[in-house]
């Protein structure tokens, strides 16, 4: 075997392992949230507009995908934190937030994180999730907050806006 062909099979079997590892946590997160579909940049601008965020916010976006929602809150508010279960699309996140120092990325499971610190929460996940979802976000986040829900409106709760099909609440 020459060094090319040792070359080119270990180069082949990095990207078998690198799609096989993204398939199986794409399977995860479809079990345990959502799938990776990112939201389109219109709408993305209309969720920040939407959110009206201040230099103080806290913000935290469950299921961060590839890290657009988070990138582009923290231009506006004082610490943007993406929470993401697939670690590809972690560590795709951290790589276009590098240098930025009021970003953080956590690779975790939504279900996990500590929303209590937050004062707005952005989703772009699945209906029947929304209600185990709003349950978690009524038990830790403080009265005042604000959620931003791109797609699914959450069953029991009165909206403050929709544009589109997004959705604004404050609880
Ligand atoms: C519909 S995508 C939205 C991505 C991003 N927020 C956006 O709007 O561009 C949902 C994301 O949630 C992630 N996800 C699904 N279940 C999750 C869980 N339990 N914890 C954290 N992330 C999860 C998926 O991997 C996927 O990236």
């Amino acid at each position: 075997m020459t060094l090319t062909t040792v070359l080119l099979l270990t180069i082949f079997a990095i990207f078998i392992a690198v799609v096989f590892l993204y398939s199986v946590y794409s399977l995860y997160a479809i079990i345990s949230g959502a799938p990776f579909v990112p939201t389109k940049k219109a709408r993305l601008k209309k969720m920040i507009k939407m959110a009206n965020l201040k230099p103080t916010d806290k913000v935290v976006d469950l299921g961060s995908g590839e890290g657009r929602i988070t990138i582009e809150a923290a231009k506006y508010c004082a610490k943007s934190i993406g929470v993401e279960i697939n670690p590809s699309l972690y560590w795709i996140s951290k790589i276009k937030a590098r240098g930025r120092k009021n970003i953080k990325f956590k690779n975790e499971s939504l279900w996990k994180t500590d929303l209590s610190d937050f004062d707005l929460v952005f989703i772009y996940f699945i209906p029947h999730r929304m209600e185990k979802l709003a349950k978690k976000i009524k038990k830790e986040m403080k009265p005042g907050s604000r959620i931003i829900s791109h797609a699914f409106a959450f069953p029991d709760w009165q909206y403050l806006q929709k544009d589109d099909n997004i959705y604004l609440y404050e609880i």
